[in-house]
């Protein structure tokens, strides 16, 4: 069995396991990273270590699942026990019933080991959003990847998943207090990748938890303020994103991806290319 090939602890909508390496290089060399709304850490999963590493997301399972990959002993338990695991439709109904439960009412394995399955044996892509109650993934069609190997595979990476995690900090707190207390110095880069502009997504998805308007604007003007601290943020295109983050202080770097919009948005639509976008902020030399 190959270990550590799949680089995103849940499969997350809007991951970005395929653009991660042209962010990291826009990145460039660092000493702290943060990245305030980090999802399934799919670029932190490919990203060289840094000194000091923070994530945040608001999505509280899928930071108590990071914090448990991130510990020996609770990493080592949820391991074990996916290990014993069969791609089974009764543990995934079962596992979405625990989940409608406060989390504190179960201890932190516990609660990642059925988030876990109900992430990992149900639909791509849907992690994160209001859509992630889609039951057993059953393939339908001879193309595509196979749900039982993909659960196994995101097993197996545990171990590469906790090696990567044990010395970052991650918070489940709101980007909105997180970002303020970030240093503006040379050596210090952050990473947003907040919920897209809603119009630009083309679709019904929304996360659990989202943006509206307003949170775009409160964004872009938090960014701005950075001066030495490189900053990368990823939005699809949209004409607001010009004035928010405007050329004399920010590039905007095309990043055209082949995304399956079919599956990411509806249903039913055609395959289409994602107008992905890279804004970086001018640093001072
Ligand atoms: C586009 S996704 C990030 C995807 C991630 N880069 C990946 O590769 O999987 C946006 C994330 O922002 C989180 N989020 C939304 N509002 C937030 C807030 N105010 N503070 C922190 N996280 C937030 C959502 O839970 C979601 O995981």
């Amino acid at each position: 069995m190959k270990r550590g090939k799949i680089k995103s602890i849940a499969p997350w909508y809007g991951g970005k396991r395929t653009m991660a390496p042209n962010i990291i290089e826009l990145l460039g060399e660092h000493k702290m990273y943060y990245e305030p709304f980090c999802g399934s850490m799919a670029v932190l999963l490919v990203k060289p270590k840094s000194y000091h590493e923070t994530v945040c997301d608001l999505h509280k399972d899928l930071t108590n699942l990071a914090t448990v990959l991130s510990i020996l002993d609770t990493a080592v338990e949820l391991y074990d026990r996916l290990g014993r695991t069969l791609f089974d439709e009764s543990l995934v109904i079962k596992s979405r019933d625990i989940l409608k439960n406060n989390i504190e009412d179960f201890s932190p394995v516990e609660r990642a080991y059925h988030y876990f399955v109900s992430s990992w044996c149900c639909r791509n892509g849907v992690s994160g959003t209001l859509r992630d109650s889609f039951g057993l993934a059953v393939r339908w069609t001879p193309t595509g990847g196979t749900p039982t190997l993909r659960f196994r595979s995101a097993t197996e990476s545990i171990p590469a998943w906790h090696e990567r995690l044990r010395n970052v900090v991650i918070l489940n707190r709101s980007a909105w207090e997180v970002i303020p207390k970030i240093p503006d110095q040379d050596g210090v880069v952050v990473y947003c990748d907040p919920p897209y502009i809603k119009e630009s997504r083309g679709g019904a998805s929304k996360y659990r938890h989202d943006f509206d308007g307003i949170d775009h604007r409160k964004l872009a003007r938090e960014l701005c303020r950075f001066e030495k601290t490189r900053v990368v943020v990823s939005y699809y295109e949209h004409p607001e994103l010009a004035g928010l983050y405007p050329a004399d202080k920010w590039s905007h770097i095309p990043c055209h991806q082949t995304k399956n919009l079919h599956v990411q948005n509806r249903r039913g639509s055609t395959r289409g290319t994602a107008p992905e976008l890279l804004i970086v902020n001018e640093v001072a030399g």
